[in-house]
């Protein structure tokens, strides 16, 4: 009995061994900050002392530095600083995620923490993967008081995989589960991306272990289906799975198995080959190796004795789903959203409420709350919960603090919260996420070549002809945009588009291969080229391979806002006498009548603001061409470094531009920063232009040509546009926020201003009832 059972099994394992030809792995880093001890003979989950948490404190700090606070005993406290040193913060910093340490400070430099100071004369030796591991006087054992708190300057360097939460708990260290992924049954395994229903397989150490599905439970494959990326979890048709069993049973036969060769196969995987049972999720971890669970050494025959491997099947979100039948039935959250990532799936976390996007501040944000965002995005569960800004700052009010989550909720605005105003909270503190997405493959299917590192190169796509040979092509230059290098990059991996090139000359050539697409035209948020329009069969005025379609990608980029509420609040009228306006006639101010003018007599009616332009990405935005292309402009007695940096335009109600500001182009500098940031840039005797992250560059209203050139346009009501960067001419992290728009009502003699808002800052029901706005007749002005 007990052997024909074990031939059975022998049978299933065969079977479900090789039936694929391959797999598809999604990889989730590894989770442990510090090397972790190797398993005890038998690792199953064991009473664990709680492990320490640390974090940066205080202002102004930044998510590499801060005051160091650690959670002991169920409580948040300081470390004094009486014989601090670099050793500590080594310790501290690398506990805290980042490679090492470039300094520490004394005296509360980030303010002064509350409660208790848990250490004092800590004495590390730099080495120790944890502080508790340190000398010093014990917890809780301090004469100082909180003005001499201790804080650390870590390296903005992370440890690769390293997961920024203290939530993955202890199991992670002792079990090391990497990787899990799905192995679908033949019958079932379509070509098509991404897998969503198979035989669970985790790696674990060197092999690949299954799961014994005795006990396992729907909360079980919610949390391997967050960890493929996958929102949701369907049930499986366990019958199926049993007849298939069955049948691999009756089907092989003893006479008729080569013993031999299965025997071999079976004993080859057996090596590394360990049966995981008693998996008990709750549901709300965001990694399997979270949740309690039993490995069976060695004898993975006799470990599911009656079982047999779990089978899970997950629901994909929209982005991910071939149908579209069910796309339309899946709806995502539509009051969060994520901004700013370079990557589908990652991005700074912002809600809406009362029709106005917000963000949300980083305490207590931890993995729980990031997986609730990245659910309801239609995402799986969260691989990083961010904080301090990572993924660049938000410009709008800030909603949520103290985000709390338990991990089941259907979206953020479920979950426990504090209300906040922005004194409490700075967009420093933002907090962001980056989701498990599944497996596309997308990756695979374009490639760049020729270039000198490998951010950049020509572009080649994948393609199959009808024999099933691969082989790689050029895209054709023409019309190559940013917008379509931001795809490329976005599907290579690679981040943000720092150029799409049209020319690609310069480049190695010795292995070009043949044009094989052309007019490729993107909206930018494309996950990868193939969603993008294109010529159906190839039209290229410049085919030679010197003129392919490149990419320069950047891994950061800048992302420049204006301040519409300063535009609102500055705005007036002037008539401004002809004998002053040369040099902005010069300078192609004015519009296209000021010409026909009887100069110097007369005036020009001037719509004038000031503009303040604040760079929040996570990259300097610097001009494009080198200082030896700038132009010197004689009459301002400054030089220009882009050709159109800002478009002003007022618009009527069907879209139609009544006055057009001139392409303005800038001398830009640092004006002032944020508390803490340093001003590198300065545009005064050939310097150095740009704008430094957390800087912004300020045209007040009353500098030449910071205005619009109203005098030919009548009263009414209209919409005033400012686009900055609009020819995408220097890479960002989002164009969307590019626009700033308001509601401008004139009665010919006096202007108003009201609803100023970034492009991206309403909801789209918002956003429509304010472009109706010049259509209004007799609009009152509230
Ligand atoms: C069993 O399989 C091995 C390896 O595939 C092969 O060399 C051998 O001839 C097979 N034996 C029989 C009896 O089919
Ligand atoms: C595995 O389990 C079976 C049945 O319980 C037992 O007979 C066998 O000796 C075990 N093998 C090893 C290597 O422990
Ligand atoms: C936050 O403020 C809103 C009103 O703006 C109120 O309805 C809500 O109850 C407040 N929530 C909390 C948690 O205080
Ligand atoms: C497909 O294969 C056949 C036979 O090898 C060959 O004649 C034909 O040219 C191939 N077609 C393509 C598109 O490569
Ligand atoms: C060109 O192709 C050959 C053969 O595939 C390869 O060895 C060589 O490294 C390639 N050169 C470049 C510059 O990629
Ligand atoms: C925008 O301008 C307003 C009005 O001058 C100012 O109060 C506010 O601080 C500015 N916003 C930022 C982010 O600097
Ligand atoms: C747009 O409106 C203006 C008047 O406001 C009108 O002269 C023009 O013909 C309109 N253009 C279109 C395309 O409807």
């Amino acid at each position: 009995m007990e052997k024909s059972r074990r031939q059975q099994r022998l049978a299933f394992i065969l079977l479900f061994g090789l039936w694929l030809p391959c797999c598809f792995t999604q990889t989730t880093p590894s989770n442990s900050a510090t090397p972790t001890p190797t398993p005890s003979p038998s690792p199953s989950p064991q009473p664990r002392t709680e492990k320490l948490k640390v974090r940066l404190a205080g202002y102004p700090r930044k998510h590499n530095e801060g005051r160091i606070e650690l959670f002991y005993k169920g409580e948040w406290g300081t470390i004094c600083d009486d014989d601090f040193s670099l050793a500590n913060a080594n310790v501290l910093c690398r506990q805290l995620g980042f490679v090492s340490a470039t300094g520490w400070t004394h005296s509360a430099k980030y303010g002064k923490g509350q409660g208790k100071i848990w250490l004092d004369n800590v004495l590390c030796g730099g080495g120790e993967k944890s502080i508790e591991l340190c000398k010093s006087r014990g917890w809780g054992n301090s004469d100082c008081t909180h003005d001499e708190d201790a804080g650390v300057v870590c390296k903005d360097e992370r440890i690769p995989g390293f997961v920024d939460s203290n939530v993955i708990d202890a199991h992670v260290d002792e079990n090391k589960i990497e990787e899990v992924r799905l192995r679908p049954v033949v019958a079932m395994a379509k070509k098509k991306l991404p897998i969503t229903e198979g035989v669970v397989e985790v790696k674990y150490k060197d092999g690949w272990a299954q799961i014994c599905d005795i006990g396992w439970t729907i909360k079980n494959t919610r949390v391997v289906c967050g960890m493929l990326g996958f929102p949701h979890e369907r049930k499986v048709n366990k019958n199926f799975y049993k007849r298939l069993k069955k049948r691999a049973a009756e089907k092989l036969p003893r006479p008729k198995v080569n013993v031999s060769a299965g025997g071999r196969l079976y004993l080859e995987r057996q090596k590394n080959y360990f049966h995981i049972h008693s998996v008990a999720c709750l549901g709300t971890e965001v990694h399997l190796a979270a949740c309690p669970l039993e490995f069976s050494k060695a004898n993975a025959t006799s470990a599911c004795t009656g079982g047999m491997p779990a089978v899970v099947s997950c629901m994909p979100g929209p982005l991910f789903m071939q149908n579209s039948g069910l796309k339309k039935k899946l709806k995502i959250s539509s009051n969060v959203r994520l901004k700013g990532g370079s990557r589908v799936g990652e991005g700074r976390v912002e809600v809406l409420k009362d029709n106005e996007w917000g963000t949300v501040c980083d305490d207590r944000w931890n993995l729980q709350s990031a997986s609730v965002v990245c659910r309801e995005l239609g995402f799986g569960s969260a691989k990083e919960a961010l904080t301090g800004g990572r993924l660049g700052q938000g410009m709008g009010p800030i909603y949520m603090n103290e985000v709390k989550c338990v991990g089941q909720e259907r979206s953020i605005w479920n979950c426990p919260f504090k209300n906040i105003t922005s004194e409490d909270c700075h967009h420093m503190e933002d907090a962001a996420v980056r989701c498990n997405i599944p497996y596309m493959g997308l990756e695979n299917t374009i490639r760049i070549t020729g270039g000198r590192t490998r951010y950049e190169g020509r572009v080649e796509v994948l393609s199959v002809d009808s024999n099933g040979t691969q082989s790689w092509g050029l895209i054709c230059g023409e019309s190559w945009t940013t917008k379509e290098a931001m795809v490329a990059c976005r599907q290579l991996g690679l981040g943000y588009a720092n150029q799409g090139l049209q020319e690609t000359w310069y480049w190695d050539s010795s292995n070009v291969t043949e044009m094989v697409m052309s007019g490729v035209k993107c909206t930018g948020s494309e996950m990868s080229l193939s969603q993008c329009q294109h010529h159906k069969t190839v039209s290229c005025q410049k085919a030679a391979a010197k003129f392919a379609a490149g990419v320069i990608c950047s891994e950061t980029a800048s992302d420049l806002v204006l301040n519409a509420s300063l535009v609102q609040q500055t705005v007036y009228i002037e008539d401004r006498p002809l004998h002053m306006l040369y040099c902005a006639a010069e300078e192609d101010c004015l519009s296209k009548s000021a010409a026909k003018a009887n100069w110097p007599y007369g005036h020009r009616r001037l719509l004038r603001f000031s503009s303040q332009i604040h760079n929040i990405g996570r990259a300097d935005f610097k001009p494009k061409a080198g200082r030896h292309s700038w132009v010197w402009h004689a009459c301002h007695g400054h030089y220009h470094s882009m050709d159109i940096f800002t478009h002003y335009d007022l618009l009527n109600a069907n879209g139609t531009k009544v006055a057009e500001g001139h392409k303005a182009s800038f001398c830009l500098e640092d004006t002032d920063c944020q508390e803490g940031v340093s001003k590198r840039y300065e545009c005064a005797n050939f310097g150095d232009q740009g704008i430094t992250v957390g800087c912004w560059d300020l045209y007040r209203h009353d500098i030449d040509c910071q205005w619009i050139d109203i005098t030919d346009v009548k009263p009414g009501n209209y919409i005033l546009q400012i686009v900055i960067n609009p020819n995408y001419e220097v890479a960002e992290s989002d164009f969307t926020n590019n626009a700033m728009k308001c509601n401008c009502k004139y009665d010919g003699h006096r202007i108003w201003l009201h609803n100023c808002h970034i492009g991206d800052a309403f909801s789209e029901e918002a956003e429509r009832r304010f472009e109706k706005y010049p259509g209004q007749l007799n609009n009152r002005i509230s």
